[in-house]
């Protein structure tokens, strides 16, 4: 893999200014946030006064821990615009997700918003090692989702060449790989495993291909999958972050260089990390919920929003501001099995490093009994599907995920494409637990 260390002098100044002076412009900023939400949008206003709180009393940025948290139940409670901070007319772009249950949650951007987004993403992908002049083939989807778009807007502000390629199609995505020849890919993970399947199907070795870095997010990811997809593309693979709620993709990326938890782009966002119970703001370095304020956002500003998400936050390294560690799940897609903790990472991992099985699976949870169970669909690589290697592998899947993460499962081996395929975000649990 080649050396794709962006110059210094390519950098936004603020990525590598002191910490102090990182400091000074978040508290400036959060101030006009705070603010910025407690003048226009009401339920702020409500949420604040009934908490004793005014965005004067924020002093000193741990001064905000006295503030209300906001959750994407508030969201729908004002759907579709209730929490936007501007008029509808000055909102330029919507962008909705659908979640899996009730309204979908809506997000609203200004002319500044959009602006701030492409640079946040055009820095993302210079830190991934894409620079002006490369071409990226962008296969997040196009539409409400914030993938396409966010990406697309970010490639231009690099100086880079877009390809709106989209989610699907994947025998079209890698002829067009194979026919234009980009530097860089922006896609899911599980997807990029689709992509790579094609590759096989028609016989192209991958390796060959034009693709130096892919910058996949959008679901959890684990650091055995990175490994895997590098090795089988010969190209670097980073981490990308981030949430329709406070952006869309690129609150915070990785660099190539470091390759060690994506890089909270501190200067537009805050990020704590909170007890995911009793709410209380943890120090770094231990494990919790993030927790992201928005410093910039005109159109829907967000104060103290609970991600769900888990992880911690790690000292500068290539850049001056904190990273996140790579995040291994959502507090709500734990699975509690028999008073175990699981994440579907975990399995991930064991996979990943099984012989003999392809890097696809599902997760089965069911009533087995009175009791909750689960079972793993995973396929067998299309060199063992023989009986014998695959009640091996299962065998010794069973055991990894017994030893390492501690607890029984069932290990079903499919033949190849028998588990089933995403075109963006993996599906990776079925809760079958109120069916007989
Ligand atoms: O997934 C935005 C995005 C698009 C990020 C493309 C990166 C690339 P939502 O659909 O609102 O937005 O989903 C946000 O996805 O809270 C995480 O749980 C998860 N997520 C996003 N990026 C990562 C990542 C987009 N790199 C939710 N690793 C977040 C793990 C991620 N999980």
């Amino acid at each position: 893999m080649k050396d794709l260390t962006p110059n210094k002098a390519d950098l936004d100044a603020i990525e590598i200014a002191s910490i102090d002076e990182i400091r000074a412009v978040q508290l400036e900023r959060l101030k006009w946030s705070l603010r910025h939400a407690y003048d226009n949008v009401p339920m702020y206003k409500e949420r604040f006064d009934a908490a004793g709180v005014h965005p004067d009393d924020l002093q000193q940025l741990s001064d905000l821990s006295k503030f209300p948290f906001t959750y994407k139940n508030d969201l729908r409670d004002n759907y579709p615009f209730g929490l936007f901070a501007v008029p509808r007319e000055e909102i330029i772009r919507l962008h909705a997700s659908s979640g899996t249950t009730g309204k979908p949650t809506v997000v609203g951007y200004t002319a500044n918003d959009i602006s701030n987004w492409a640079d946040l993403v055009a820095r993302s992908l210079r830190a991934a090692g894409l620079r002006k002049g490369n071409m990226v083939h962008n296969a997040y989807g196009y539409g409400l989702f914030t993938g396409g778009l966010g990406a697309h807007y970010g490639i231009e502000r690099l100086g880079a060449t877009v390809v709106p390629m989209s989610g699907g199609q994947t025998e079209k995505q890698v002829g067009l790989i194979t026919d234009f020849q980009p530097d860089g890919i922006m896609v899911t993970p599980s997807y990029m495993l689709n992509i790579l399947e094609q590759f096989h199907k028609v016989g192209m070795d991958p390796r060959e291909c034009s693709l130096q870095v892919g910058v996949f997010g959008a679901e959890p990811w684990t650091d055995a999958m990175r490994r895997e997809v590098e090795a089988a593309f010969d190209m670097h693979a980073v981490d990308i972050y981030g949430l329709s709620e406070i952006m869309g993709p690129g609150v915070a990326s990785e660099c190539v260089e470091t390759k060690d938890g994506p890089v909270i782009w501190e200067d537009h966002f805050l990020p704590e990390i909170i007890d995911p119970v009793t709410g209380e703001v943890l120090p770094d370095g231990e494990m919790g919920e993030l927790v992201f304020t928005t410093l910039t956002k005109e159109g829907l500003p967000m104060v103290r929003y609970r991600t769900r998400d888990l992880t911690r936050l790690l000292p500068g390294t290539a850049r001056t501001m904190r990273r996140m560690e790579k995040i291994t799940g959502r507090s709500d897609d734990m699975i509690i099995l028999r008073g175990v903790n699981v994440f579907p990472s975990q399995i991930e991992e064991q996979l990943m490093a099984t012989g003999g099985l392809a890097p696809h699976y599902q997760i089965e949870l069911y009533k087995s009994g009175r009791m909750d169970a689960m079972r793993v669909y995973v396929e067998a690589n299309p060199d063992a599907t023989d009986e014998m290697s695959k009640t091996a592998s299962a065998r010794m899947l069973t055991k990894r995920i017994k030893d390492m993460v501690g607890v029984s499962t069932e290990i079903i081996v499919g033949d190849p494409g028998e588990v089933e395929r995403s075109q963006g975000k993996a599906k990776r649990v079925v809760d079958n637990r109120d069916k007989d």
